[in-house]
């Protein structure tokens, strides 16, 4: 389908196509107006959309538990790229949120070849320490290696079950030449993102994972998986409100009153529909119609926005029972910082980014090399102006060194007016890019020797 495009974690092109990915994958929009306090990743339009970010309100205004979940492939250097998801991270923490943060040392063994104890090494070293440096609050912050979290590895396991190749030909591009190590790392991944609802881990509550558009593949895989694993479905129904329908599965059939030659056993059903409509009841409905030979319950007055305390109900039931009780993850999605000379930012390139770590001589050559979106004669620019949409130096003041949105339309202004020129533009990002960075250093010493701090009990 020469319109459709794969978006694929693994390639090395990047589709900066937004709206096409959004109609495309069916992502939400979003709009700062409906978060509370949005931060400036919000505001201005990088994090771009969302899967479910509603029900993550909807938490914050009730003040009711929520989690994230970001991981990282312990390779190489952090550099500004890697920055966003943290940012965001440290957003939704201060919101209310738990932090839980994968090192994905498993899938940097299969994928990479990098040894456990190097992944060690470079997670704590280079990611914790800028996590903590960039101001992740450690008290709510649990980081964890794949490979010493066995809950995780158990979830790969059960909820492969729940998937097939086809479906990874079709999400991922696989093919027969696929190592199968690409095959095992989403997998592992789906346990990531699902872990931290089990009990042990935070128990039942929605968990955000903010990633770039590219990861999206694998929400898709893990919501998809863990939906299939729901013993209950809530859904619109026909004739207005919203329906409860069971899912029999092998699991679940003795509870659901499915006896082994497929017939239904009354009783079994009936208190199961009973139970059902108590808890309903519990949490406000009362007109309720129960089809329990249908397997569905009718709730005609609840409304869209009662689909998610529907849901949770259902799914502590779910548990009660014996069942998993997963929710889909929710997920934003930011847009991609453009690679100083204006093609991809990639860590085996440092000149198409800074690195955390890099000095404010390094930093300020690359910005003076970057590409710009100056006129070619200064005559020319004072006419014409520049153009924002090409300039490095100015998407890297608007995606992370400027924080105030007043000087940052203050700068916009006066480049597009021509007022100021590329140079100037570049040396105002030098002069912010370096307290930045200066700042960030000094945060990095003051955490020297207490990253334990952000280490989960099994990761020290
Ligand atoms: N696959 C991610 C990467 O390549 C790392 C990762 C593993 C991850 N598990 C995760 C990211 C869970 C987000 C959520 O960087």
């Amino acid at each position: 389908m020469a319109n459709e495009s794969r978006i694929d974690p693994w390639s090395s092109d990047q589709s900066t196509d937004y709206g096409r990915i959004i109609e495309q994958f069916g992502l939400g929009t979003v709009d700062p107006n409906d978060l509370p306090n949005p931060g400036m990743l919000h505001r201005r339009g990088i994090v771009f959309a969302h899967r479910d970010l509603d029900v993550v309100v909807g938490c914050i205004e009730r003040s009711e538990a929520f989690g994230v979940l970001t991981g990282l492939m312990p390779s190489g250097r952090m550099h500004l790229g890697h920055s966003m998801v943290i940012e965001q991270a440290k957003w939704f923490q201060q919101q209310g949120a738990d932090i839980t943060v994968t090192v994905a040392d498993l899938e940097a063994l299969a994928t990479r070849g990098t040894s456990l104890t190097k992944g060690r090494e470079t997670a704590i070293q280079e990611y914790v320490h800028n996590y903590a440096a960039m101001g992740l609050e450690p008290s709510s912050t649990n980081v964890y290696f794949q490979s010493s979290r066995p809950a995780v590895q158990r979830l790969a396991f059960s909820l492969g079950r729940r998937t097939n190749l086809s479906e990874f030909e079709a999400i991922y591009g696989f093919a027969g030449e696929t190592n199968l190590a690409h095959v095992q790392a989403p997998l592992v991944q789906v346990g990531d993102i699902v872990h931290p609802q089990m009990d042990e881990y935070g128990g039942l509550r929605p968990i955000v994972v903010p990633v770039g558009v590219d990861q999206d593949p694998h929400i898709r895989l893990t919501r998809d998986i863990t939906q299939k694993t729901n013993w209950f479905n809530v859904k619109p129904r026909k004739s207005g409100g919203l329906t409860v329908a069971l899912s029999v599965q092998d699991d679940n059939s003795a509870e659901f009153g499915v006896t082994a030659n497929g017939s239904i056993d009354r009783g079994a059903r009936d208190s199961l529909f009973n139970r059902m409509e108590s808890g309903l009841r519990d949490i406000g409905f009362s007109d309720i119609h129960g089809n329990p030979k249908h397997g569905t319950m009718d709730v005609p007055g609840a409304t869209q926005s009662d689909r998610y305390k529907i849901r949770s109900l259902m799914l502590g039931m779910e548990r009660s029972m014996g069942g998993m009780g997963l929710m889909p993850p929710c997920s934003t999605y930011h847009r991609f910082a453009v690679g100083m000379n204006g093609g991809k930012m990639s860590s085996s390139k440092p000149e198409t980014t800074i690195f955390m770590d890099d000095g404010i001589e390094e930093m300020s050559k690359k910005v003076k090399r970057a590409l710009s979106g100056g006129q070619p004669t200064v005559e020319e620019h004072r006419r014409l102006g520049g153009d924002t949409s090409k300039d490095v130096a100015y998407q890297y003041l608007q995606f992370f060194f400027e924080n105030d949105d007043k000087i940052l339309e203050d700068v916009r202004r006066d480049y597009q007016s021509g007022r100021l020129l590329a140079g100037d533009i570049k040396q105002i990002c030098i002069d912010s890019a370096s307290e930045w960075l200066i700042e960030l250093k000094d945060k990095r010493d003051q955490w020297e020797g207490r990253l334990d701090e952000f280490l989960a009990p099994d990761a020290i």
